[in-house]
């Protein structure tokens, strides 16, 4: 699968430092070329004996050995790709400062072939304002950074930091090398997450959406090569990095940030969970347990999808979503036709690992043809490349 393909993996100070050797292995596995490159600071978290064994090439790490060099410019020239796994706070910080004083920084600064980066830290040393600029800098010099995950740290702190999965890294450096991004040179516009509409200035009426599924969109419609910006609602989630996110609270400010892009996109995917009701009033004041209000009149919201359905052109693909708890399929038609979609995914909430919250899905795509698409339960990830592909081989009838 990668055979003929050469990876130069280097690995820095991480306790995720052991997540590499699964890597190499993937690698391996694939036909890859691997050569290792460790800091000092690695060796202390694993021996370099594994990854000599398994990519049967010494493992370099200085850029002295007794009276000879090591010609990391060679090694740099050598690799058509240098994967930085997992890349600790110090060495991303001297990666984007041009400090040069090991044998992996010095192959990075005159290195030619591209560069992914997989960082992995502790919460705080992530969320740190320095971290943030010079991940910035990464980027800005043209290398791929990846995001963390989310989970348990080394600290035993919950949170962002942990380095990506081998297998998702694995399968973003395949696409590095195959990806055909059936999408360069595409606008999308995706909107995502809940709305909140105020009710007094600390109440609202929402819902449970989080965001997941969107974003999920987002991000493989941007590795699919599309120009793409998110319109996120009051989602907990941070919005994905390499993305243009615009953040709207309320159905109003997503219609309007939605309105503003839509004549420009290729491609509108309406992901969110627009509130279809908002507080005829809001109240300037939080409304008091002993005041006399009972009831709360309602007005409704516009519609972002059948806006966009009324303004779109036979050359853009618009794509709905539809959340039923009756009578799906039925309904899910009914909103294509009605909002003049090209695609709706029905989305069921049958509370089995299906919906809000669940990092999985289960969808049925229906065309405009009334065609339908069923799929199984997934990872939205997975999901969200169901959706993409729905999207790019899309005929317009
Ligand atoms: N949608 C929208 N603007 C709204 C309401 C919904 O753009 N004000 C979009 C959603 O993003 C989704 C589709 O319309 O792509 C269908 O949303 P859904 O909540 O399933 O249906 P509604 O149209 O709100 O109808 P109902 O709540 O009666 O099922």
């Amino acid at each position: 699968m990668l055979s003929g393909k050469k990876i130069l993996l280097c690995i820095t100070g991480s306790i995720a430092a052991y997540k590499s050797v699964f890597l190499l292995r993937l690698f391996i596995q694939a036909n890859a070329e691997v050569k290792v490159v460790m800091t000092n600071a690695a060796k202390d978290f694993i021996s370099p004996l594994t990854f000599s064994t398994l990519s049967k090439n010494k493992v370099l790490s200085d850029l002295f050995e007794s009276d000879t060099w090591s010609d990391h410019v060679a090694l740099g020239r050598w690799a058509d790709m240098i994967l930085v796994a997992p890349a600790s706070c110090n060495t991303i910080a001297r990666m984007s400062h041009g400090i040069c004083d090991n044998l992996l920084l010095a192959t990075y600064f005159s290195a030619t072939a591209p560069v992914m980066v997989a960082p992995a830290m502790d919460e705080d040393m992530w969320q740190h304002p320095t971290t943030k600029k010079n991940i910035q800098i990464l980027r800005d010099n043209g290398n791929k950074v990846l995001d963390v995950d989310r989970g348990e740290l080394a600290s035993g702190l919950y949170g962002p930091g942990r380095m990506a999965e081998p297998k998702e890294i694995f399968e973003l450096v395949k696409d590095f090398f195959f990806a055909e991004q059936k999408l360069k040179g595409k606008k999308a516009l995706v909107t995502a997450g809940p709305t909140y509409e105020s009710i007094d200035p600390v109440r609202f009426i929402g819902n449970h959406s989080t965001g997941k599924m969107g974003i999920a969109i987002a991000q493989e419609l941007c590795r699919q090569g599309a120009d793409v910006h998110l319109v996120l609602g009051p989602s907990a989630l941070p919005p994905p990095r390499d993305i243009k996110t615009i953040r709207v609270v309320s159905a109003e400010e997503m219609f309007n940030a939605s309105m503003n892009l839509v004549p420009d996109s290729d491609i509108v995917v309406m992901a969110a969970a627009v509130a279809d009701f908002r507080a005829t009033n809001t109240a300037n004041q939080k409304i008091k347990k002993s005041s006399d209000v009972r009831t709360i009149e309602l007005s409704p919201t516009k519609d972002i999808l059948k806006s966009a359905g009324k303004i779109k052109t036979p050359k853009q693909i618009l794509v709905g979503f539809a959340l039923e708890t009756e009578n799906a399929e039925q309904n899910a038609l009914k909103k294509l036709k009605e909002k003049n979609a090209d695609l709706i995914i029905l989305n069921q909430l049958d509370g089995d690992g299906a919906g809000f919250g669940y990092d999985t899905n289960k969808i049925t795509i229906f065309g405009r043809n009334g065609v339908a698409q069923h799929f199984e339960k997934k990872a939205k990830k997975e999901v969200a490349k169901d959706i993409v592909k729905a999207i790019t081989t899309y005929q317009h009838v």
